[in-house]
């Protein structure tokens, strides 16, 4: 019988929330990392990329070690918080199957949170909230990566009831927003309610759960969009166009359909109107390993849906990021049409 169970591919999930709110330090827990550590003033200011495979989420979380799951993994896509980065969040959450809504408990909802929130509904992306920095909360008792209901139990009335409290004022601003929520543990029907988990990122408190959550949706309501299409060219998204020593203009792409493969034929939107080029090399960053900061790239022939790769190419210098990237077999006229009217939704004129 379970070899019934669909294939589905690596689910894209943004990461998105007021700036400073702790979006990276939630990936850096979950990478094992400390990239925050390494960006000037602690912001961000590019869409990042991080695969975190099945089996690493598994050793994270001890109760899902006896469900049944299918999903390979979870592509986590950084974003920037900032308010000038507009324009990054809403390629960000374009990409997402899913999304996590960042919220610092201690500062409630800020204008970048409404703002990913109007993001994701526009995509009807369906997302989760973490309230982290918990362990924030004046008097928390740590109990390191305790599952939620656990560090919960240990704290004494008064925190409980500021968390009960603070809980309910999120429930009231998302439902003042049309949002339909509920702490995680008392959610009935996930396609309904959209689930809120507190975490802690410093302490890892709560952040099994929010895994736990992010697998659940992904395995029960996302499937169908998910069933594998590793057949068909490659499509993507150009986050970054960035020289590199040796290889030249290389792009940063997050590849979420499809397979690309080196020697393929690639359509891309640059200032000089739509360009076709052959993929000359492809390199992939390591599991765990975010993409803007990876230094040992792995060279593959072939890359499959969901991915961030590095795509080295003739004539890339001139690539504007943001733009689509599609395999080309066949047409190139539809092709090269379906790129301008992509890049016109982003109101850039070709
Ligand atoms: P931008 O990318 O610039 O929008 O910020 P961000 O949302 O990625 O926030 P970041 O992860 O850089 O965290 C901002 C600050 O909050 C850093 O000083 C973190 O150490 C701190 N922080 C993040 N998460 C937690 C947490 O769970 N607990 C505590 N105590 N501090 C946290
Ligand atoms: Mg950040």
């Amino acid at each position: 019988k379970s070899a019934k169970i669909a294939k589905i591919r690596t689910p894209i999930v943004c990461v998105l929330g007021h700036v400073d709110h702790g979006k990276t330090s939630l990936l850096d827990r979950i990478r094992g990392s400390s990239v925050v550590s390494s960006e000037a003033g602690a912001i961000t200011q590019h869409i990042g990329a991080t695969l975190v495979p099945i089996e690493a989420i598994r050793a994270m979380s001890t109760s899902m070690q006896k469900i049944p799951v299918t999903v390979p993994g979870l592509l986590f896509i950084d974003t920037p918080g900032h308010h000038a980065f507009t324009t990054l969040r809403a390629r960000g959450g374009a990409l997402a199957d899913m999304a996590i809504v960042v919220v610092d408990i201690n500062e409630g909802f800020q204008p970048q949170t409404i703002e990913a929130l109007q993001i994701l509904r526009g995509c009807k992306t369906p997302f989760v909230v973490a309230l982290t920095k918990i362990d924030r909360v004046h008097g928390w008792r740590v109990v390191e990566n305790a599952p939620f209901l656990t560090t919960f139990a240990q704290q004494n009335e008064r925190i409980q009831e500021f968390m009960e409290t603070r809980h309910y004022e999120i429930v009231g601003k998302l439902s003042d927003l049309g949002f339909n929520c509920e702490r995680f543990d008392r959610v009935q029907d996930f396609a309904r309610n959209i689930a809120i988990v507190p975490i802690s990122a410093h302490t890892g408190e709560g952040i099994a759960d929010l895994l736990m959550v992010m697998i659940g949706l992904a395995q029960r309501y996302m499937e169908q969009s998910l069933a594998m299409s590793v057949d068909g060219p490659g499509c993507g998204t150009v986050l970054e166009v960035k020289e590199e020593r040796g290889l030249g203009p290389t792009l940063d792409v997050i590849l979420y359909d499809g397979t690309l493969s080196v020697g393929d034929e690639i359509m891309l939107a640059s200032e000089d109107g739509v360009i076709t080029t052959k993929v000359r090399s492809l390199l992939k960053p390591r599991p765990m390993k975010e993409i803007l900061t990876e230094e040992r790239f792995e060279r593959v022939k072939s890359v499959v849906a969901a991915s961030g790769v590095k795509v080295a190419a003739p004539n890339l210098d001139r690539v504007i990021a943001g733009s689509p990237l599609r395999g080309v077999r066949g047409d190139r006229e539809a092709v090269a049409t379906q790129i301008r009217q992509e890049m016109e939704e982003i109101h850039v004129k070709l």
